[in-house]
């Protein structure tokens, strides 16, 4: 096994953008953060140590951590955060897996500056399931703001309402040029070149290049599209896909996307606008703006005219339907599609918003009728414990931390996705889904339309999930399953629930430990959209959870 070591020293950094400088928490100064490089089966060691006046935590988004829950990263969840002057070393093995992954941190709103990639190749001399590209490139969105991100929330957590939008979005850590310092932000059609913070890609005519797309973005699903160039799509969520070609993908908060872009034979007499803006669904807060970075083919000094790509309506949601259906696992005897055929537990969980009581010492609430927004997994809005919820369970101390009765279907029947009830309050509580060891569940996720239907981005830690089955309206338990995909789903960690609809997804709990599940959207998992798993031990000895390491951090 190769041992590979990283070292994280989270620190203080000036950086600018949109002509702001501000000073900001980012991993060794870099923003976004450094590339961990591995292969399949390679062992990691990072190092993380904390400068920084805030509490922090980091989660490798995507990685199974078979058997190594300790190393998963959600604050509070997994492991108490790392305070000022403490460090933590993330210990875990890449077990059968590759792919386009990344890492971010896991606690309050760090996350905006606090990320990167994460690339698994395959093992030595094992090759892609497609051409062999000439190069590899890692595209990251994200999201800037000129604020301070952490201070943005805590705001719109006192008002109860939506946060601040970013002030832009980015890619690999830029803004684009659709800004420029005196005339602020522009549009597509009055270009304008401040070329010092755009993204560049420079490439060789007549090759195949490997885009690694990861939206490392707080609140918006992005479409992204490259001018006059189509993208082949290879991989997502660091699986293989059967590949088919497309003008703009759709990639949510926390997924992944491989893409080739193949170039134009000669070098063209123009460069190459590459876009990203939102796929939006609900009437929340969202930025609507678009960054761009720029394809080039020759660093011609000469004014070349520049194409832009054509990107999908902000609502289009049949753009994102007929996308997301196409993504379909190769499903062959090297690559296989390991669904659950046989399900052991069955669970129907509501997603989506409602309101909590105002606290008026803090001012004005901003939900409706004076409310606070809030946002539920069957009705449930998640509270924080103080203490880490798998050290808890592990020293058998989970009295008045946690409790193991997460309802297993909505407590209340109701037209899902028709009028809402009257009475949209929420329940507070920090419940845990227990399940035994190799349990095969099936999870139906079920947006609500209570305060206007949205899609959400649902993550799962611990394990890939397959997405057997999706539609819009409510789910019909009678004709839906009968629909399911059991050939060749998608295997992924991160799936929109439709707006307006649903999503079923299997996974086999083969892995132990406390395993988070949350809304991308950090605006949502802040008020409340996310739960966990309780995974047991097996009998075997290659089945339980591994001991907690020394320096586990301490609440
Ligand atoms: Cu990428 Cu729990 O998150």
């Amino acid at each position: 096994v190769t041992t590979r070591h990283y070292k994280f020293n989270i620190q203080m950094s000036k950086v600018t953008r949109l002509c702001h400088t501000k000073s900001m928490v980012t991993v060794n100064g870099k923003f976004p953060g450094p590339r961990i490089m591995a292969r399949e089966g390679d062992r990691l060691l990072i190092e993380v140590v904390n400068h920084v006046p805030n509490n922090i935590s980091i989660h490798w988004h995507g990685i199974r951590q078979l058997r190594s829950g300790w190393a998963d990263g959600p604050a509070y969840v997994t492991q108490c955060p790392i305070q000022t002057g403490q460090s933590y070393l993330y210990n875990f093995t890449v077990d059968g897996q590759r792919g386009t992954l990344w890492w971010h941190a896991h606690i309050s709103w760090l996350r905006s500056t606090v990320y990167g990639p994460l690339i698994i190749l395959p093992k030595k001399g094992v090759l892609y399931p497609f051409t062999k590209p000439y190069k590899e490139v890692p595209i990251i969105f994200g999201e800037w703001f000129n604020g301070d991100p952490e201070a943005i929330i805590s705001q719109a957590l006192q008002t109860g309402g939506g946060p601040n939008v970013s002030d832009s979005y980015t890619i690999n850590g830029l803004p684009g040029p659709l800004y420029n310092c005196s005339a602020k932000a522009l549009n597509l059609t009055q270009l304008c070149f401040y070329l010092t913070d755009t993204f560049k890609l420079n490439v060789k005519p007549g090759k195949i290049y490997l885009l690694r797309l990861i939206n490392a973005a707080l609140n918006d699903e992005l479409f992204f599209s490259i001018a006059n160039h189509s993208l082949t799509v290879v991989e997502a969520d660091a699986i293989y896909i059967k590949p088919f070609e497309t003008e703009t993908i759709l990639i949510t908060p926390g997924q992944t996307t491989n893409v080739l872009l193949k170039t134009k034979s000669k070098i063209p007499n123009a460069n190459f606008l590459m876009a990203a803006r939102p796929y939006v669904t609900g009437q929340g807060t969202f930025d609507n703006s678009t960054v761009a970075g720029i394809l080039e083919y020759s660093k011609s000094p000469k004014k070349l005219p520049l194409f832009k790509p054509s990107l999908p309506a902000l609502n289009d949601t049949a753009y994102a339907t007929n996308f997301t259906n196409k993504i379909r696992s190769l499903a062959t005897v090297q690559y296989p599609a390991n669904v659950p055929l046989k399900v052991d537990k069955r669970f129907f969980f509501t997603i989506g918003l409602g309101t909590s009581p105002c606290d008026q010492q803090n001012g004005t609430c901003q939900g409706p009728n004076g409310t606070r927004f809030s946002a539920t997994v069957n009705n449930i809005s998640f509270v924080q414990p103080n203490t880490a919820l798998l050290q808890s369970h592990y020293s058998g101390q989970s009295n008045g931390i946690y409790s193991p009765d997460f309802p297993i279907s909505p407590l209340k029947w109701f037209n899902y996705t028709g009028s809402p009830p009257n009475n949209t309050m929420v329940n507070n509580g920090t419940k845990l889904v227990v399940l035994p060891f190799n349990t095969s569940a099936e999870v139906i996720m079920q947006d609500t339309s209570i305060l206007g239907a949205e899609s959400h981005p649902l993550h799962l830690h611990g394990f890939n999930f397959f997405v057997v089955g999706q539609g819009f309206g409510n789910y019909d338990p009678n004709k839906d399953p009968k629909k399911f995909n059991l050939v060749d789903p998608i295997e992924r960690n991160t799936i929109g629930v439709p707006s307006g609809g649903w999503i079923a997804i299997r996974f086999l709990a083969d892995n132990p430990g406390v395993w988070f599940m949350h809304c991308h959207l950090e605006v949502h998992t802040s008020w409340g959209l996310k739960m966990a798993w309780l995974v047991l031990d097996g009998k075997l000895p290659n089945q339980k959870l591994l001991p907690p390491p020394k320096d586990l951090p301490k609440c």
